[in-house]
């Protein structure tokens, strides 16, 4: 089985991150919890959170402009927008309707992917089948969260964990031989209660009395969530590299998802990928849910980390539960 029929891959990326910096000191003035703790259970050193007023749709937008230019395209050349998230700025519109607005991308559908922390790899994958279906030409795909307006300042089970920020990449066809080669894509909605916020939508639509019982912040049983990471993480690789028909040390990189540097540690042992190869800038952001991956490719593709024809491997796991990873070969 091959993936897609045409040679469809990522030709310009683009990130932003809010400036505040909310250090693991900060936090050791707000909860009971240690900078000490944080790093040994998580690699977690910062994390940036988003000023009241910046929402989801403008560091989608920011990130969103740079891609753009990466690809050396205009809004005018985007045929649909896709933004994963699980922190849009409304229910209705859309957060990709904002963002079209904002771009000035007046040729492009637009609408939200929900699949939490792997919404950006679903994202990716759904933008290339449209392009391979001959659909669109030009596809953008945005991971962003504003994961600081649903954390709950009180919990520190989860509020160390989360950050805010936003990523971009332009999906179009490429050169042959390059692009996506294989992909995982799946979800076990038995687990969904390990990781969700229990109020905000129409089963449990949010009163004061609900936010006063923390209801519309995340829960999350971490334990679980921590299993189930580790299980699924180098499973969704290897499935993805068998598409692709590869091999694991023929990979050169793999971004994972940003969410825990054990977890991380764990899947690379699995595929037996030494450290360099493997992408972490989880210390800076901590978990930025749809946008980590997105981010960490811009950062790589940036820093210059990436080089034409490498085989990369990107995977992410969270909420639904859900996961998927792609294989590409940069381009
Ligand atoms: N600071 C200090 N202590 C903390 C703490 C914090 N921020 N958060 C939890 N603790 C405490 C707990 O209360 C518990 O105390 P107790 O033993 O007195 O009850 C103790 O630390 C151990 O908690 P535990 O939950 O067993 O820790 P852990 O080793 O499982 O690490 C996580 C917790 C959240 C870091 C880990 O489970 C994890 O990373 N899970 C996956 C989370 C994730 O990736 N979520 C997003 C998915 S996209």
């Amino acid at each position: 089985m091959t993936m897609l029929n045409k040679p469809v891959g990522i030709i310009g990326t683009g990130s932003y991150v809010p400036e505040k910096v909310l250090t693991n000191a900060d936090l050791e003035t707000m909860v009971d919890t240690s900078d000490a703790w944080i790093q040994e259970r998580t690699g977690i050193k910062e994390r940036r959170i988003a000023p009241e007023g910046v929402n989801a749709s403008d560091m989608a937008t920011e990130a969103a402009k740079k891609a753009l230019e990466a690809a050396k395209l205009t809004a005018e050349d985007i045929d649909c927008i896709i933004v994963a998230t699980l922190t849009g700025d409304m229910a209705i519109p859309s957060t990709a309707c904002l963002v079209q607005a904002n771009l000035g991308a007046t040729k492009a559908a637009a609408f939200d992917l929900s699949a939490a922390c792997s919404g950006y790899v679903y994202s990716l994958i759904t933008a290339s089948s449209y392009i391979n279906a001959g659909l669109f030409k030009n596809v953008l795909v945005i991971g962003v969260e504003v994961l600081s307006r649903v954390v709950n300042w009180e919990d520190r089970n989860t509020c160390v964990l989360f950050g805010d920020g936003a990523g971009a990449a332009v999906v179009s066809t490429v050169e042959a031989g390059y692009g996506m080669l294989g992909m995982d894509m799946g979800a076990d909605g038995s687990g969904g209660m390990h990781l969700c916020i229990p109020s905000g939508g129409t089963a449990l639509p949010p009163t004061t009395e609900r936010r006063e019982e923390g209801l519309t912040f995340i829960h999350m049983n971490g334990q679980e969530v921590y299993k189930f990471a580790v299980k699924t993480m180098g499973k969704t690789v290897l499935k993805a590299l068998e598409m692709a028909n590869m091999k694991v040390d023929e990979l050169d990189f793999f971004i994972p998802h940003q969410a825990n540097t054990r977890i991380i540690k764990s899947a690379a042992d699995r595929l037996h990928l030494t450290e360099d190869k493997v992408f972490i800038n989880l210390p800076k952001y901590g978990n930025t849910s749809a946008a980590s991956i997105a981010i960490a490719l811009d950062e790589a593709v940036r820093a210059g980390q990436l080089q034409k024809g490498d085989n990369l491997a990107v995977a992410g796991f969270g909420a639904g539960l859900t996961w998927a990873s792609l294989v590409m070969k940069w381009c």
